[in-house]
C-alpha cells in the first residue's frame, strides 16, 4: 500500500502559509480596508513582505519552502495581525498608493486616497499648468509626493496639524528624495501659508461623521481620531476649505478634494458650485474638482 507523504514543517510553502492565513483571518473575522479588501490579498501582502519578496508577485513563489526562521517570522506576524487587530501596513510599517511605496506608523492613517489613484493616472490633466501645488492634510505625505512625481517641476507644500504626522511625512519626504521640492508646514489649514497661491491644491481631510466614528471596526481605531473625525456630518473641515478656498488659487487654479460620503449634503448646501465629480477604479462620487473660476 502507497504510505501517505507525513507533513512536516520543512515541507511548508508560502502558498501553504498564505492558505493558513487566510483560514485564521476568515476564523478571527478580521477587517480590511488598509490597503487590500479581503483575507487572502491580506495575507498574501503580510507572507511577501516578511519573505522580502516582491508584492504583486506571488506566482513564482508560490511552491516555494520557507526556512525555519522564516516560517517563526510569518507565523508570528500572521498572529499579530489578529491578537492587535492592526492594519498589515502598521505592522509592515509600509504602504502603497498605486505601486508607490510609503513608510507608515500609527502617528499617520494609512495611505489609500483615491487622489493618489488620479495623481498616478497618465491622463491626469486638470489644469494646464501646476507650477505650485498645495496638499492640505498631508499625513504621512503621500499625496504631496504623487504631485511632486507627477509634476516634476513643481514646488509643492504640504501642511498639516500634527508633527507627529509632519515627522511620518519628513522621513518619506527624504526616502523619495524631494527634500528640495516638498517644503512641510505644521499648521491650521492655509493658516501657515500666509496670502501664498496654488495652481493646484489637492486635500484628503478628516471626513468621518460622528456615528460612522463611534461604530468604528478596531483595525480603524488604531488610526489618529484627529486624521478621520471631523464633526456630526462629516463636513466640518471640508467647509473651511471650501470657505479659505478661493483666496488661495491662482487664476486658472483649481482644487481636488475627496470628502467620502457627504456628496449630497454638501451639494444641497452649495447650490451655486458646480461640483464635478470625479470617479476612480475604486469611489463614485468621493472627490470633488472646482476651479478658482467656478468659486
Ligand atoms: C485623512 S488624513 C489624510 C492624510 C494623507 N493626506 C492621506 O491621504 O493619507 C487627514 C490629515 O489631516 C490632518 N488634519 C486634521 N485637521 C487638520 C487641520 N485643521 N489642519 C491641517 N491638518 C489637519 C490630520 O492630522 C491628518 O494627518
Amino acid at each position: 500500500m502507497p504510505q501517505s507523504p507525513k507533513i512536516t514543517a520543512e515541507l511548508l510553502t508560502v502558498r501553504d502559509f498564505i492558505r493558513y492565513g487566510v483560514s485564521c483571518f476568515n476564523r478571527a473575522g478580521l477587517v480590511y480596508g488598509h490597503g487590500t479588501d479581503n483575507a487572502f490579498d491580506e495575507a498574501a501582502w503580510l507572507v511577501l513582505e516578511t519573505l522580502h519578496l516582491p508584492v504583486g508577485e506571488l506566482e513564482p513563489y508560490l511552491d516555494a519552502r520557507l526556512t525555519a526562521p522564516e516560517r517563526k517570522a510569518v507565523a508570528a506576524i500572521i498572529a499579530r495581525r489578529i491578537k492587535t487587530r492592526k492594519p498589515a501596513a502598521y505592522l509592515l510599517n509600509k504602504a502603497y498608493i498605486q505601486g508607490v511605496p510609503f513608510y507608515v506608523d500609527e502617528r499617520v492613517i494609512v495611505p489609500r486616497s483615491f487622489i493618489g489613484e488620479m495623481l498616478c493616472a497618465e491622463d491626469f490633466a486638470l489644469t494646464d499648468e501646476s507650477d505650485t501645488v498645495l496638499d492640505l492634510c498631508t499625513g504621512s505625505g503621500c499625496l504631496a509626493i504623487l504631485a511632486a512625481l507627477a509634476f516634476p517641476s513643481a514646488a509643492v507644500d504640504a501642511v498639516d496639524l500634527s508633527a507627529e504626522a509632519l515627522a511620518v511625512a519628513k522621513r518619506n519626504v527624504a526616502e523619495h528624495g524631494l527634500e528640495g521640492r516638498i517644503t512641510l508646514f505644521k499648521g491650521d489649514l492655509f493658516k501657515p501659508l500666509k496670502n501664498k497661491k496654488y495652481d493646484l491644491i489637492i486635500s484628503n481631510p478628516p471626513y468621518v461623521d460622528a456615528p460612522a466614528m463611534k461604530a468604528l471596526p478596531p483595525e480603524y481605531r488604531h488610526e489618529p481620531v484627529m486624521a478621520l473625525a471631523a464633526g456630526k456630518d462629516g463636513l466640518d473641515i471640508v467647509r473651511r476649505i471650501l470657505k479659505e478656498a478661493p483666496a488661495h488659487l491662482t487664476p486658472n487654479g483649481g482644487l481636488l478634494c475627496e470628502i467620502g460620503q457627504g456628496r449630497v449634503r454638501l451639494e444641497d448646501e452649495y447650490p451655486q458650485l458646480e461640483f464635478l465629480w470625479l470617479d476612480s477604479e475604486m469611489s463614485e462620487g468621493e472627490v470633488f474638482w472646482l476651479t478658482r473660476e467656478q468659486f
